[in-house]
């Protein structure tokens, strides 16, 4: 559980300047350092809304992004704004600013012996990871109806099922392409070895995006995910998710056991079977994963 109380020099919504020229030279340049390793790793396993998105907020320009240079761009683009906040924030504080195109994001950059560990989201996770998709209008209005949703399952006693809609999707998602799957949640964008792992590991499962059965799944926030679900388009997880009746489905919910993390369901659509074997200590070696995000864990 986070700690809710507002830290000293927020504004009652939690948000407070980005203060871009206090950045150092070094925070500049680790951004740099992540940005130039995702940006020869993603193309061709990041779904090309993601790569669109990098060019309209042009995101290539050296340096920490000012956030009113990038809200400006999205904010034509979109509509949505990026404003900066200390840290995590209340569920009910993070769905306000998301039903109101809001997307908040962690001011401070990781030290440069973190490039791969971080315990929470920075602004490279926060922006790399999920501010290029915000520039897609589709996206854009489900990160939107997630915000709205939020606050209609925190009257309902749901966050901890609809959590898991944003940690499957927004943080962990994968989407099936022309040119086959392809990544597009932040955790795994802005993270080096979980874009590969999410990829091209035979450990995980990846199965197609069922709402029902991701609401019932719980995750890792410790390591790479043992499934991943594959939506189909943007286009068609926004339908599904405007078109669903939420509380009928909270209440169904509530009487269903949670599915163990490892395994697979009858009614699953198995785009790949994992061996698993990267959580059972076959590749103990392997980097800790990156990305961390619990703006959807701490209910
Ligand atoms: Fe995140």
């Amino acid at each position: 559980m986070i700690a809710d109380l507002r830290p000293e020099g927020t504004a009652p919504d939690w948000t407070l300047p980005q203060n871009w020229s206090a950045y150092t030279a070094q925070d500049h340049a680790t951004w740099d350092t992540l940005f130039a390793r995702q940006a020869r790793l993603l193309p061709g396993r990041v779904a090309d809304e993601f790569l669109a998105g990098l060019d309209i907020l042009r995101l290539a320009k050296p340096g920490i992004p000012d956030f009113d240079e990038l809200s400006e761009r999205l904010m034509k683009a979109t509509g949505w704004q990026v404003l900066a906040v200390p840290g995590l924030v209340p569920d009910d504080v993070f769905f306000d600013h998301l039903a109101n195109r809001r997307f908040v994001a962690g001011n401070f950059i990781r030290r440069p012996d973190q490039l791969d560990y971080l315990s929470e989201p920075d602004v490279f996770h926060d922006v790399f990871g999920h501010v290029p998709l915000l520039a897609n209008p589709v996206f854009a209005d489900y990160m939107q109806a997630y915000g709205l949703g939020g606050q209609r399952a925190n009257g309902l006693g749901a966050i901890r099922n609809l959590a898991r809609l944003y940690w499957y999707t927004v943080e962990f998602g994968l989407v099936h392409s022309a040119q086959g799957l392809r990544v597009y949640g932040a955790g795994i964008v802005s993270s080096f070895s979980e874009t590969r792992f999410a990829l091209e590991s035979d450990s995980p499962h990846r199965l197609g995006f069922d709402l029902r059965r991701i609401m019932r799944t719980p995750y890792r926030i410790d390591d790479f995910q043992q499934t991943y679900f594959v939506i189909d388009s943007f286009e068609s997880l926004l339908e599904t998710t405007l078109n669903t009746d939420f509380g009928p489905l909270y209440d169904n919910l509530a009487d269903a056991d949670d599915i163990a993390i490892t395994a697979i369901e009858p009614h699953d659509r198995i785009v790949s079977n994992g061996v698993q074997t990267y959580h059972s200590g076959s590749f103990q070696a392997a980097a800790p994963r990156d990305g961390l995000d619990l703006s959807a864990t701490k209910s």
